[in-house]
């Protein structure tokens, strides 16, 4: 049994409920950020609840709580699952109730749900995954708004195929970034990602950081006619850190294996996550 907090106290996850009037059941109105631990410590917390505030913000939601507070519930909520090897986070911010279904009222209620861990198959760092392409564009994209009905679309059509994420192409053939990752490719010694019209990844951050004294960093428009030109491709997330992509659509990327840059770049983050665990990073 895991503990959450929801509403101004700790429960257990079977009785962390919310109304039914909420316009986030009603309609998709509300926001959430996601983060896991290393060592139990939960993975650049300030800039994720800083993301909270600024998705809430672009969609006009108000929040009644201060980002500290956020990150004190948040940090409480881990303390209260000491049974955890790793967590998951959840940060639920509500749109609250509204009396016509449809106006927020900045009532919203914050919940944090705090899980164990999820691994992902060994198999997609070691040999690489498929991912597809999916002409969607998402509403707000730099605001992780709980309505991700592109997001829950568009995965099933990329598990249907066999491929574990699918990637937004806009009407410019542009491609934007997954539903859950954002995007990355290589192009001889350039590590190029798109700039805009995305959510800016927490990972994508870290990322560009740690890899910039080594490639040269492009923050640009990837157009999908390029892919065949791309060396390799990877994209990334908080859950799934670092993942190869071998396979885009129906075309085979680089050598059809995980490549040496990309390699490179994981070695790389699992170095900082480490150090980071272990508090060598503040
Ligand atoms: C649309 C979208 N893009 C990118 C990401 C990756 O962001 P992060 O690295 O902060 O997990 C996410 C995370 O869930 C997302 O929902």
């Amino acid at each position: 049994m895991d503990t959450y907090y929801i509403d101004g106290k700790f429960v257990d996850d079977e009785n962390a409920l919310i109304s039914a009037k909420d316009i986030t059941v009603l309609r998709g109105f509300g926001v959430f950020d996601f983060l896991i631990t290393y060592n139990h410590r939960p993975f650049f917390i300030k800039e994720h609840v800083a993301r909270l505030e600024n998705s809430a913000r672009e969609i006009g939601l108000t929040l009644q709580h201060s980002n500290e507070q956020i990150c004190d519930i948040v940090v409480q909520t881990i303390e209260k699952n000491p049974h955890h090897t790793e967590s998951n986070i959840r940060i639920v911010y509500t749109g609250g109730v509204s009396p016509d279904g449809v106006t927020p009222q900045g009532n919203g209620i914050l919940m944090v749900m705090v899980t164990p861990k999820h691994e992902l198959p060994t198999w997609w760092y070691t040999k690489g995954a498929k991912i597809i392409t999916i002409d969607i564009e998402r509403f707000i994209p730099t605001s992780k708004s709980t309505n991700y009905l592109s997001a829950v679309f568009a995965q099933q059509k990329a598990h249907k195929t066999g491929a574990v994420e699918a990637i937004y192409k806009d009407r410019e053939n542009r491609l934007l970034e997954g539903t859950t990752t954002n995007l990355f490719c290589f192009k001889g010694n350039k590590l190029i990602t798109p700039p805009d019209n995305i959510l800016p990844g927490i990972t994508r951050s870290v990322v560009l950081n740690l890899t910039k004294d080594h490639y040269e960093i492009e923050l640009r428009h990837i157009n999908a006619d390029e892919l065949k030109e791309m060396d390799e491709i990877f994209i990334t997330a908080s859950n799934k850190e670092i993942v190869p992509v071998i396979q885009m659509d129906e075309m085979a990327i680089g050598n059809g294996k995980p490549g040496d840059k990309t390699c490179s770049v994981m070695e790389m983050f699992k170095k900082y996550t480490q150090d980071y665990g272990q508090g060598k990073i503040t």
